[in-house]
């Protein structure tokens, strides 16, 4: 697959990662290699990801907790002090060895070490290759409040090999899956329908669609890279996806919900908001959450939980001026930003989702 080459930074596929990345160690003037890890990447990914590497550089892994439980400030000075004590310095180089958790924490820690030293990207599952990886956002959680630290920051590169996902478990390949559902439905009706066909977790067929993926993210981000207006669009199910997530990690008798299994409800809410508001059909709205419930199936979130997401929705980061604001659909491929929604609608959302 080819490279994708921006002004400022490449993403590179399968073997080209390992030719371009010994070809970045070789010409620049990098003092140490940190390699940040997770448990398992460290156990999965790791042996593999170094194998490809050549380099006469010391290496040195840092390894944090898995889950976005661990996705914090304090996991954050757990890193920082690891790369003191080991004598990194503004040369130093991270590479971010693990999935959405990892690359978005370990972007976070390697943009304010020193006031910033070089990172990249090797993402581990579907859903950092397609989303988390791309694109500079980095930061950590505050609290259960998704991602409200952080900076957006490009890293030196991004390395998707997909050989990686053949050790994800099926719920994560499928958390994936809804980021690349989304990036269908903000972009076009072909892609929607090839993105939505089951088979595409067979990682055989997978790789072209995670470069389509990829690029429909890029293109976005090259035209609006610090989320002034089109950028906002890959928000689109993140709203009441985001604050559905929140709620479920803060209450440890909810069950464990993975981001995409969250953004693929926020997807179905948002869609059902569009054909309130938007004129966005009926049809395909009741055909996407048909076909969102048969991939991700149906969580129960009791009418008792509606006002405390609700209440969630005044963190979301695209809030303006006090105002929460949606991405809705006017069709697919057609996002429109910045949209007011009264409660009682979003309430309305809730149920049509159980109907
Ligand atoms: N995950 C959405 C973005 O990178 O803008």
């Amino acid at each position: 697959m080819k490279s994708i080459v921006t002004t400022q930074y490449s993403i590179h596929f399968n073997s080209t990662c390992y030719t371009e990345l010994n070809a970045l160690l070789q010409r620049s003037n990098f003092s140490k290699i940190f390699v940040i890890v997770d448990s398992n990447t460290h156990n999965f990914c790791y042996a593999n990801f170094m194998a490809k590497v050549e380099t006469n550089l010391e290496i040195e892994i840092i390894e944090i907790e898995a889950g976005e439980i661990h996705k914090t400030i304090d996991t954050c000075v757990g890193v920082w002090s690891a790369l003191s004590d080991l004598n990194a310095d503004r040369k130093s180089l991270i590479i971010n060895l693990g999935g959405g958790v990892v690359t978005d924490l370990g972007g976070f820690v390697a943009s304010t070490y020193k006031r910033g030293i070089k990172y990249i990207n090797v993402p581990t599952s579907l859903l950092a290759m397609v989303d988390a990886s791309v694109g500079g956002k980095t930061g950590v959680d505050l609290d259960s409040l998704k991602n409200q630290i952080g900076v957006i920051n490009i890293p030196e590169m991004v390395l998707v090999d997909t050989r990686f996902l053949s050790t994800l478990p099926q719920n994560e390949m499928r958390s994936g899956l809804a980021e690349m559902l989304k990036h269908g439905l903000i972009f076009s009706e072909l892609y929607w329908n090839k993105f939505k066909d089951l088979s595409l977790l067979n990682i055989e067929g997978l790789d072209d669609l995670i470069y389509e993926s990829i690029i429909i993210k890029q293109n976005i981000i090259d035209i609006d890279p610090f989320e002034e207006n089109l950028r906002k669009t890959l928000n689109f199910g993140h709203t009441l996806g985001h604050a559905i997530e929140s709620y479920y990690l803060s209450d440890p008798d909810k069950p464990n919900l993975l981001h995409g299994e969250a953004v693929a409800i926020g997807m179905v809410l948002a869609c059902y908001i569009s054909s309130k508001l938007c004129d966005f059909s009926e049809e395909k709205n009741q055909e996407i959450k048909d076909d969102i419930t048969k991939i991700f199936g149906r969580i129960t979130i009791n009418e008792a939980d509606y006002d405390p997401i609700i209440e969630l929705l005044k963190h979301d980061k695209k809030n303006e001026h006090g105002n929460v604001n949606f991405v809705l659909l006017e069709a697919i491929g057609k996002p429109k930003i910045n949209c007011l929604v009264e409660n009682s609608l979003i309430v309305d959302a809730f149920k049509f989702y159980h109907a």
